[in-house]
């Protein structure tokens, strides 16, 4: 399952580092190549030359190399490993890491990494519960450091609470699902929908939403990684577009309505993650419109396509899912628009949670399904909810009558 990955498995003196040689051990048989790096305090728990014989690899301390070696080939390491995971990552090294601290191989390699870096704390449940601990670990979390959290047991100090190290084949699922993304959409058509729409009120004046496109951007980016051939139709955004099979760029709804129909008839599924004006300014000033002596003006605004309703309308065996943005009376207003616009589903988002919705990296939102039942999915990243959608999606294309 990983052959070709090149797994960096760093390994801190806590009595867990036991367990990291039989991580060691799974990730080898799944033929990774796998490099270990102690710990000073490490060395003391397991024989580095344990982990030699399970890797198969020389192992790295910084015991054995002069700095001038390891201020080299931390950066060598770090360049060529496509993940690193930390097991047992003691309070120590967590909160190096927090703190920017790179005073060891280790330390000074994650500081160098530019690839996922996953954490499976271990220790005594006082100093897990401990809030500096604690805020360490949000802190890596908002920068996107992955965690297995530890799980409840008899600690090696007797206590029993949180803080024994999650199972290591636990940790190989983690690696496995992080560095083999599952394959579940591959060959589906997808066309997903992002970012605002801008109507025009003359040349220098437009009215929009504050719909950032990163919702959108996220649907597509993960769609892709899963082997959907995505097509992304996206108002003007100012976020770097994800690798996509198609991008087709528009200003208006009008134009989002026509990029979207004409290639409606070849999707398998359809998600509107888009904030399209529901309305336009009747008329499109051809000059700039000049400021006036009265103390008001009239600005007429006449309805907009609703694309999502065309699409419903029009809807011939595709997964339809659309979103909808609430600031009130959530799940009816979704469930509402769900049954007037024909969808498979509807994700409901609602804008006054903090750090939902508009131009968060966050989102918190609830899918609602025809048949009434309803499924929140816990805050969190755009992307991991954009994961999570997507299985949803997959499970609906795979109950698709073909
Ligand atoms: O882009 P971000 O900054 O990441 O923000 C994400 C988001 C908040 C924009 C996104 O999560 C979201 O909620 N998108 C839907 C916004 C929206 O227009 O919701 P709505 O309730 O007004 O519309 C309901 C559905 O109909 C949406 O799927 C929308 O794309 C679609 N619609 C609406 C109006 C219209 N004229 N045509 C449509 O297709």
């Amino acid at each position: 399952m990983l052959k070709g990955k090149h797994i960096v498995v760093g390994v801190t003196g806590g009595i867990a580092a036991y367990k990291a040689c039989e991580l060691v051990s799974r990730l080898s048989k799944q033929q990774a190549t796998v490099e270990v790096v102690m710990t000073e305090a490490a060395t003391s728990f397991v024989n580095p030359e344990t982990f030699q014989a399970l890797s198969r690899n020389p192992v790295i301390t910084s015991l054995f190399q002069s700095v001038k070696y390891w201020e080299i080939e931390h950066i060598s390491l770090a360049q060529k490993t496509d993940a690193v995971i930390i097991a047992p990552a003691t309070a120590n090294i967590i909160g190096k890491i927090a703190n920017g601290i790179a005073d060891d191989f280790l330390s000074t390699m994650v500081m160098a990494s530019t690839v996922p870096v996953v954490l499976a704390p271990a220790m005594n449940t006082q100093m897990y519960e401990n809030p500096v601990l604690q805020r360490n670990l949000e802190l890596l979390k908002s920068y996107g450091y992955h965690f297995v959290d530890p799980c409840e047991g008899l600690l090696a100090c007797g206590d029993t609470g949180r803080g024994k190290m999650a199972d290591p084949a636990l940790l190989e699922e983690y690696l496995v699902s992080l560095l083999m993304p599952k394959q579940d959409l591959a060959g589906q058509r997808i066309l997903i929908t992002a970012g605002p729409t801008r109507e025009e009120i003359d040349p220098v004046r437009y009215i929009t939403n504050y719909s950032s496109g990163k919702m959108g951007y996220a649907l597509a980016e993960m769609a892709q990684k899963r082997g959907a051939l995505v097509t992304l139709v996206t108002g003007p955004c100012q976020i770097p577009v994800p690798e996509v099979n198609e991008v087709v760029s528009v200003l208006s709804t009008e134009e989002m309505l026509q990029a979207v129909m004409i290639r409606y008839e070849q999707q398998d599924a359809v998600i509107k993650a888009a904030a399209v004006a529901d309305y336009r300014p009747a008329d499109r000033a051809a000059q700039k419109i000049k400021k006036q002596d009265d103390s008001s003006m009239e600005l007429t605004l006449v309805k907009n396509p609703d694309i999502l309703w065309e699409l419903g309308k029009a809807k011939n065996n595709q997964v339809l899912v659309g979103f909808a943005a609430e600031t009130e009376n959530l799940i009816e207003n979704a469930a509402s628009k769900m049954t007037r616009k024909n969808l498979d589903l509807i994700i409901a988002n609602d804008l006054t949670q903090p750090g939902a919705g508009f131009n968060h990296d966050t989102n918190q939102v609830t899918l609602l399904y025809p048949d009434g039942h309803s499924q929140q999915i816990p805050f969190g990243e755009k992307k991991k909810i954009a994961d999570s959608i997507l299985d949803e999606i997959s499970r609906l294309l795979d109950g698709k009558i073909v």
